[in-house]
């Protein structure tokens, strides 16, 4: 599986788009340069068999050095890329099926409020829509999980996100909750609608999307992860499928799948999205990832 992991059109794509080869604009010995150094990682990756939680513990060392590389793995493809490989070991062991995994990206705070029922996540004032969203956490067999616990964050209108917001504006946890479900498996939340997020302008990753012809903006979207007992938690996220940038996200988080249009309606917009997921096999199933995560 190794050596044609790396040949199949979803790497090989992946790559092109990562190093902005075929597009306008940009250098184009530095992007057949970025391609080869992705392809060196990528394929190390694979040699090595690394782990997600060995990834993020050698981009937590070099973040040490480098404050957005975070920002780097995410939009030269690494992080989605991890994606692809674990799915490719998960088919390979006949454990597809489910909600689909995307990428956590660096802006999860951990030790967000931990609340039940119909929940507001935005605590300041927006001058934005209110988006609602409703569903269900089921298991393979559609059963309702029961104790799940769903983390939930997104940026606020202008695309900040809070403890991240250099305009210092936003209180610490707004719009992020982890939401306790009942034996139903039913959430409900509302929130201040967010808009898509850009890397900072100026910043290292602004310079070189744009030294290869790329831009560095996500489209709108709703970060989760879903844990519950006995269930492998995943990571995922939703993204606004009526946004500019949802074929064209610059992080590589949008995927089949998870790309609802939001119902609006005046200054409302409802998204009905279900989560499914897979029963946890191994010990670390149940966790997340060793990611070094902020925590407030
Ligand atoms: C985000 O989800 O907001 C994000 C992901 C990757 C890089 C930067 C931001
Ligand atoms: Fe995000």
């Amino acid at each position: 599986m190794r050596a044609d992991f790396m040949k199949t059109a979803a790497v090989q794509d992946l790559l092109d788009r990562a190093a902005g080869t075929g597009r306008d604009g940009g250098d184009g010995r530095l992007k057949a340069i970025t391609r080869d150094l992705i392809e060196a990682v990528t394929t190390t990756i694979v040699k090595q068999d690394i782990n997600e939680s060995e990834f993020w513990q050698g981009v937590h060392f070099l973040q040490q050095g480098a404050g957005e590389f975070g920002l780097l793995v995410a939009g030269l493809g690494l992080e989605h890329f991890l994606d692809l490989y674990m799915d490719a070991k998960d088919a390979e062991a006949g454990l597809g099926g489910g909600t689909p995994r995307t990428i956590e990206g660096p802006l999860y705070v951990e030790g967000a409020p931990l609340v039940e029922g119909d929940v507001n996540l935005s605590d300041d004032p927006d001058d934005a829509d209110t988006l609602y969203m409703t569903g269900t956490v089921t298991g393979p067999g559609g059963e309702p999980v029961r104790n799940a616990i769903l983390h939930v964050w997104h940026a606020n209108s202008k695309g900040w996100y809070s403890h991240f917001d250099p305009t210092g504006e936003q209180t610490p946890f707004n719009n992020r909750r982890r939401i306790r479900l009942g034996d139903d498996g039913r959430y409900s939340f509302h929130s201040k609608m967010p808009s898509g997020y850009s890397v900072p302008p100026g910043g290292a990753t602004d310079r070189l999307m744009k030294a290869l012809g790329r831009h560095g903006s996500r489209p709108a979207h709703v970060h989760f992860f879903v844990e519950a007992p006995g269930y492998r938690t995943l990571t995922t996220q939703i993204n606004f499928g009526d946004d500019p940038f949802a074929a064209d996200d610059f992080a590589f988080g949008t995927r089949e799948g998870l790309l609802p249009l939001p119902d609006r309606q005046g200054d409302c917009a409802h998204i009905a999205f279900d989560f499914r997921l897979q029963h946890a096999r191994l010990p670390n199933d149940e966790t997340l990832s060793a990611r070094a995560r902020t925590s407030a």
